[in-house]
């Protein structure tokens, strides 16, 4: 049982941890400016040619403006009470959280995936319209955290289940760890021979690829190491058949998200909820 003086303590210190947490909060950036601050810059001709001889893949490892990086390194700071643990025993182990919680407590990422500056410049690299996922789909915008020893996720495709293409756009958070993300190109390409390739993405790097055609995974962290990434997820074609809905849903209900997130989600958007854009 505590005493008064306890409880005194207790406020105080409490009121401290708020107050220094207020302090530090950066404030949010405008997405947009931010955006075209970084991509006007750029040689987008370039980079659009270095995608597509890469297969519809692209690293760059100084992307985002530093405003941005410094909201979304506090975002996942913030956000680690929000995690949802998942293993798949000889797959993929690590935490996530998703659109759904990230509308809730970081608006400025639902902003920034939204950008019209940023959906342009990625359909020049694509040469593909792109448009946002549907308010359904937890992947849309989500946190990937890597934080306990052998954490990781092993050798797959970000497939399609929709009826057009998915462009995944991963963009580098907190790096604290050795955790790589590994890649093989041209796999789907019989007429170009494997390339493999590995980068670690440091805080503001970028990895844009078509999710049919990357082989990729991210190698285990190790003991005390943290990783948070972030992924937007694009499409040309927002609709899917209803047999190919259901196996998402249940694979994101599985390997990422958990049951409550995805169907309860799933059902307010279905019976025209908040969540529904
Ligand atoms: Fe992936």
């Amino acid at each position: 049982m505590s005493t008064h003086a306890e409880d005194d303590v207790a406020a105080s210190i409490s009121t401290e941890r708020t107050v220094s947490a207020m302090q530090t909060v950066p404030a949010a950036p405008d997405a947009e400016r931010a955006v075209a601050s970084r991509t006007r810059t750029f040689d987008n001709l370039r980079l659009r040619k270095d995608f597509a001889d890469q297969g519809a893949f692209l690293y760059l490892e100084d992307f985002l403006a530093p405003e941005v990086t410094a909201q979304l390194v506090h975002s996942a700071r913030a956000l680690l009470d929000e995690v949802n643990r998942n293993y798949l025993p000889g797959h993929k182990q690590g935490g996530s959280v998703s659109r759904h919680t990230i509308d809730r407590l970081a608006p400025f990422i639902a902003e920034l995936y939204r950008s019209k500056e940023l959906i342009g410049w990625l359909e020049q690299l694509s040469g593909d319209k792109l448009q946002v996922s549907p308010a359904d789909d937890p992947h849309a915008y989500a946190l990937y955290y890597y934080t306990r020893p052998g954490d990781h996720i092993g050798w797959h495709y970000d497939t399609s289940y929709y009826d057009g293409r998915r462009y995944t756009l991963l963009l580098g958070v907190i790096d604290e760890s050795s955790c790589r993300l590994d890649y093989e190109l041209h796999t789907r390409n019989p007429d170009v021979p494997d390339q493999p390739g590995s980068v670690q993405i440091p805080p503001g790097g970028l990895v844009f690829f078509d999710g049919d055609k990357l082989r990729h995974r991210i190698t285990p962290a190790g003991p005390n190491e943290m990783r948070v990434s972030l992924t937007f997820e694009y499409v040309t074609d927002p609709n899917m058949r209803p047999w190919r809905r259901l196996i998402s849903n249940m694979k994101d209900a599985i390997a990422y998200f958990g049951f409550r997130q995805v169907f309860r989600q799933m059902t307010r958007a279905k019976t025209g909820g908040k969540d529904r854009a």
